[in-house]
């Protein structure tokens, strides 16, 4: 079995696990660099970290054609749920549940979650999925935490990191982030998409190299990393 990263552009990425197709977070339409549409995209699931449109994106337009299941935090279930979302599973920070691609960990985000019609979306999660491959951490929006470093405990293969900064963490405290995580690779994403949120992803990529144990992989939007 082999596990396949893809890059869809800002925080949007294509996990292919076990033979199953999981989106995180699929904001597509007007994002100006998803690498996809959101009426081609086939998912068996959709993990949504937390409530902001850059995130939700286009989660209900997909759940309700394809009919995924659409794993959250329960006040965000609970929302897709009355936008005609049928299947959810609902979870919290610090849960984990076995799928049968492997086990979801929501974890701590520093950050907001209101939903784009303004309704409460709870607390802002990140990622932890436990592959037959490995495990692979998407910290989705945040500020650099210490407690990073319990996540790091996990052997992670992969920690997936914003970089874009004003939003989230930037380039310097993602770089603080891979020493608390001690990942084998670690891949960039949240940057670029808007002006205020644009950086230098090979000076940052040269900084991995040179300041920490991982190795940078910096996909393209379209691109994809195989484990
Ligand atoms: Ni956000
Ligand atoms: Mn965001």
């Amino acid at each position: 079995m082999s596990t396949t990263i893809t890059f869809l552009g800002h925080g949007a990425f294509q996990i292919q696990t076990a033979g199953k197709t999981i989106l995180i977070d699929p904001f597509l339409t007007g994002n100006p660099l998803a690498s996809v549409s959101a009426d081609s995209v086939q998912p068996d699931y959709i993990v949504v970290s937390h409530g902001h449109g850059d995130h939700v994106g286009d989660t209900v337009a997909i759940a309700r054609r394809t009919n995924c299941l659409v794993i959250t935090n329960y006040e965000i279930a609970t929302w897709l749920k009355e936008q005609g979302v049928e299947r959810t599973h609902d979870m919290n920070t610090g849960g984990s549940y076995k799928f049968d691609f492997g086990t979801i960990k929501l974890t701590m985000a520093h950050h907001g979650s209101m939903l784009p019609d303004g309704s409460y979306g709870g607390c802002a999660t990140g990622v932890l999925l436990k592959t037959s491959d490995g495990n692979i951490y998407h910290a989705c929006d945040t500020a650099l935490f210490s407690d990073m470093k319990l996540i790091g405990d996990e052997s992670l293969r992969v920690a997936i990191l914003p970089i874009g900064d004003n939003y989230t963490m930037g380039p310097d405290d993602a770089i603080l982030a891979v020493g608390f995580l001690r990942p084998e690779y670690v891949i960039p994403g949240h940057y670029n998409t808007f002006p205020v949120i644009k950086q230098d992803v090979e000076a940052w990529s040269a900084k991995v190299q040179t300041g920490t144990s991982a190795k940078p992989v910096v996909l393209s939007p379209g691109q994809s990393f195989t484990l």
